[in-house]
């Protein structure tokens, strides 16, 4: 018999996923904008940092309302079950204080000046603020810099956003909504705790929100425990066919920001994740599955029908999710409990408790968390950052980054190499995530950041599974 292996040439990394140097896929995709070099001393140099960002002409300023309450309790989820909105006072009294927040930021802000370039309510739930959500848009939707350029996304939770929630949305210029439907599979969403016959109900509201939006999105995941492929590719199908949703989000499911999840496969209490070829599998599927249908990849996950999708509203989305970003001179200001925002120079972290956020606030204080922000000047920004484009970096940007030093020898290295493993395609004029790219988004964020800062990363992923490890030797 012909020894059929004399003929191919031989791989050094024939034990790695599709080629390429990994074995797995990344275990956070989140986590990347951890940094807590360069910490500032004081809220005086943290105010005064912010004060002093620099706004060029390559800046643009996105804002961003974090609103961490949710009433339902999905079992990978890391926002804590939290109704606020039984409660109207307190729906309030949030509401205002990240109208208050924002206001102070931009006062205190060069990038005042410039125009809205994107807008997201993410959370949580932000239907969980009711009617309350109309202060925020009223402030928002009266500032000099928002325009009818300007795209807005909220996000909501399906089974729980409620009539008032959608009136009063309905009356600002809202691009895009968006909510978690995860898997059809029913069995899958048992486990997850998800609620049953997610169709029915998006049934009954889809015309109602088509009145409120051009674009529907839906969140979807893989590499739940239990999952397989054809779930996979039968829930893309099935939801990419349905008329009305514009837009699909694929989320690679992060063990690292469920520690309970991981604590519950541990004790062997939930079925275990899907292996590492069969997760590689499950990614390249549903980009493929959603190219074939003729849908465009704009936003870090996301695709989009644009074909059927008004254009002035394709127009405005500016593919960042509710995580922009781009280069180090982005502005996004972010407001609410938990939320981080970024300016040339600083990066600023909000405190994580509620109660003391919103005390803070009130008190006209500055609310963040020192000891998470930092002063560091990421100049390399733009080059970590890239994977999550949709339009790649432009060669032109990354020569300079290469030029002004904003980016060490490791870092070109580490982007040459993806280029020879085909994870990085050059084109005429700029560089664009294949699409095994983007099955490996997040090593790659990771791999293009800096050592120090990608240190950084690591100890935070590392911290996630010591706390689901200590979960899981608690509950045995
Ligand atoms: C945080 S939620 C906010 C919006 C809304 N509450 C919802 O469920 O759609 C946004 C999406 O993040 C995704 N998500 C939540 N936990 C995740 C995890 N551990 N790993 C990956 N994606 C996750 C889900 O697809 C979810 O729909
Ligand atoms: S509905 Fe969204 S925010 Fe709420 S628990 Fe589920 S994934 Fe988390």
């Amino acid at each position: 018999m012909t020894n059929t292996k004399a003929i191919y040439e031989i791989s050094e990394n024939e034990d790695q996923l599709l080629c390429t140097r990994y074995q797995a896929l990344a275990s956070n995709t989140m986590d990347y904008w951890v940094n807590n070099s360069e910490k500032p001393q004081s809220m005086e140099i943290l105010t005064s940092a912010i004060s002093k960002a620099a706004v060029s002409k390559s800046s643009t300023l996105h804002l961003y309302f974090h609103i961490p309450f949710c009433a339902n309790s999905c079992r990978f989820c890391f926002i804590p079950n939290e109704r606020l909105r039984k409660n109207t006072a307190s729906a309030q009294r949030y509401a205002e204080s990240l109208v208050k927040q924002m206001k102070s930021m931009l006062e205190l802000s060069k990038a005042k000046e410039l125009p809205i370039a994107s807008v997201a309510f993410g959370g949580g739930s932000p239907d969980r603020l009711g009617k309350e959500i109309g202060i925020v848009l009223e402030y928002l939707t009266n500032l000099s810099g928002f325009d009818h350029k300007t795209e807005v996304t909220c996000e909501f939770a399906l089974n729980t956003v409620s009539n008032d929630f959608l009136d009063t949305i309905g009356m600002y210029p809202i691009t895009k909504v968006s909510f978690g439907m995860q898997t059809l599979n029913e069995k899958i969403r048992k486990e997850m705790r998800l609620f049953p016959k997610p169709i029915n109900k998006l049934k009954k509201i889809t015309a109602r929100l088509k009145e409120i939006a051009p674009i529907i999105n839906v969140d979807i995941m893989t590499g739940l425990p239990g999952q397989t492929l054809t779930d996979v590719v039968s829930d893309v199908s099935f939801l990419a066919g349905i008329d009305g949703i514009d837009a699909i989000s694929s989320h690679l499911f992060i063990p690292g920001e469920s520690p309970v999840l991981v604590a519950d496969i541990l004790k062997g209490t939930l079925p275990k994740l899907p292996n590492h070829p069969m997760q590689a599998k499950m990614r390249l599927e549903t980009y493929a599955s959603l190219l074939r249908k003729g849908w465009m990849r704009k936003g870090i996950n996301t695709y989009y029908n644009h074909q059927e999708i008004d254009p002035q509203a394709m127009e405005k989305i500016n593919g960042n999710e509710v995580i922009p970003g781009g280069r180090y001179e982005t502005f996004i200001l972010a407001a609410g409990a938990q939320a981080v925002s970024y300016l040339p120079g600083v990066r600023l972290e909000n405190l994580g408790d509620i109660e003391e956020w919103m005390e803070s606030i009130e008190q006209g204080e500055q609310p963040y968390d020192l000891n998470s922000c930092s002063l560091a000047h990421q100049k390399d920004f733009a080059l970590w950052h890239f994977p999550l484009k949709y339009n790649g970096i432009t060669k032109e940007l990354f020569q300079e980054l290469n030029d002004t030093g904003a980016v060490s020898k490791d870092q070109i290295d580490s982007f040459h190499q993806m280029i020879d493993e085909g994870m990085i395609f050059e084109e005429e004029n700029q560089y664009v995530l294949s699409l095994l790219g983007e099955v490996f988004l997040g090593h790659i964020v990771r791999a293009l950041k800096s050592p120090g800062e990608g240190q950084i990363v690591d100890q935070h992923i590392k911290q996630g599974f010591n706390q689901a490890r200590e979960l899981a030797n608690e509950c045995v």
